[in-house]
């Protein structure tokens, strides 16, 4: 079977193609153009998806050496997401979907970060706790199997990706922060400055960013770099406190569900430092993450899932829009 993946939550161009559960291209086009606006502006993105959809869609056939009459299915990215991009590859798949006479199915993008997991780890077994972390959502969930999620604990105000986000552009950095920050943290002292760790109460598996936020910006109000301070020990323990946070709570959910399996999803996914301090505080446990190709927005996750969900029988008709408020369950 051969599927193609379109993926268009955000502002990523995506496309992939998938056959027989083996990612034979996974095409990625991130806008820059959002760059000089320090965020995503919806409806440039939308815009930007509209006129790049058809080349990444091609790319990813040529890659793949696929010819349009061979796709078995589309799937596509449903939501959540901005509305407007959302959908533009919604419209796309199904335009090419009646044209070829092929089922389009509708994918959830948190589903999608998570399975993104099994490309990777294809022996990955159920269950397990997820640790969902992008720029929308921080979510920790049980997983016992395919639509079987129990939602463990979430963010009460920013996403984790939020906060790497909000601080780079308080660092001035640019946009998204994640990496930014990550590579601007190598060499400094993460133990530094002892900015703030939300831990909530002592069994809490809900996760608050936004005072960490305000503290680095009373922080670098009136801070000047001196011999023992540098910007990069502020950016290093900064990033600390977000990952000390991600890992504790992750500690506890694997106390509390009983599970010795943990797996990460989404763009937060990629920080090394959070890869490596998991290993530490967690090194009796099996800690799972997906390629860091696999971790930010992409369409593999989206027409690797798209495929398992038509083998199970689950296509259904064209009449669904783009919902950008899906949520998990
Ligand atoms: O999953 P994703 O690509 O898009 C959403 O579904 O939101 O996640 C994007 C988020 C952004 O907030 C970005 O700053 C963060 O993931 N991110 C990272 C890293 N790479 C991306 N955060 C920390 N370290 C990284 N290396
Ligand atoms: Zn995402």
């Amino acid at each position: 079977m051969i599927t193609l993946g379109i993926e268009t939550s955000c502002d990523e161009t995506a496309a992939s193609i998938c056959k027989d559960g083996k990612i034979l291209s996974n095409i990625v086009s991130r806008q820059l153009v959002h760059t000089e606006f320090g965020g995503v502006v919806p409806e440039i993105a939308s815009r930007e998806h509209e006129s790049l959809l058809n080349t990444i869609v091609h790319a990813a056939l040529y890659e793949s050496k696929i010819e349009l009459i061979e796709l078995d299915a589309i799937s596509v990215t449903q939501g959540p997401g901005l509305a407007g991009t959302l959908l533009t590859g919604i419209s796309f798949a199904k335009g090419l979907g009646i044209g070829l006479g092929i089922p389009v199915i509708p994918v959830n993008h948190l589903e999608g970060h998570i399975f993104a997991n099994f490309l990777a780890n294809e022996s990955l077994k159920f269950p397990f706790v997820c640790l969902l972390v992008s720029g929308g959502h921080t979510q920790l969930w049980s997983v016992e199997g395919m639509e079987r999620y129990m939602l463990l604990g979430e963010t009460r105000d920013d996403a984790a990706g939020e906060a790497f986000d909000k601080g780079a552009r308080i660092f001035c950095l640019e946009y998204p922060g994640g990496p930014e920050i990550e590579r601007a943290a190598i060499g400094g002292d993460s133990n530094k400055i002892d900015f703030p760790r939300s831990l909530l109460s002592k069994n809490s598996l809900e996760f608050s960013f936004s005072g960490l936020k305000t503290s680095l910006l009373y922080f670098m109000d009136d801070f000047q770099e001196t011999e023992s301070i540098k910007l990069k020990d502020v950016i290093a323990s900064y990033q600390k406190a977000i990952i000390d946070t991600l890992v504790e709570k992750v500690k506890r959910a694997l106390r509390i569900t009983g599970y010795d399996r943990c797996v990460i999803a989404g763009g937060v996914a990629a920080n090394k430092c959070l890869r490596h301090q998991l290993g530490v505080v967690l090194p009796t446990k099996e800690i799972i993450f997906p390629e860091l190709s696999f971790c930010t927005d992409n369409a593999a996750m989206i027409s690797y899932l798209g495929e398992l969900k038509i083998k199970l029988g689950k296509c259904e008709s064209l009449d669904f829009s783009a919902n950008p408020n899906l949520r998990l369950i």
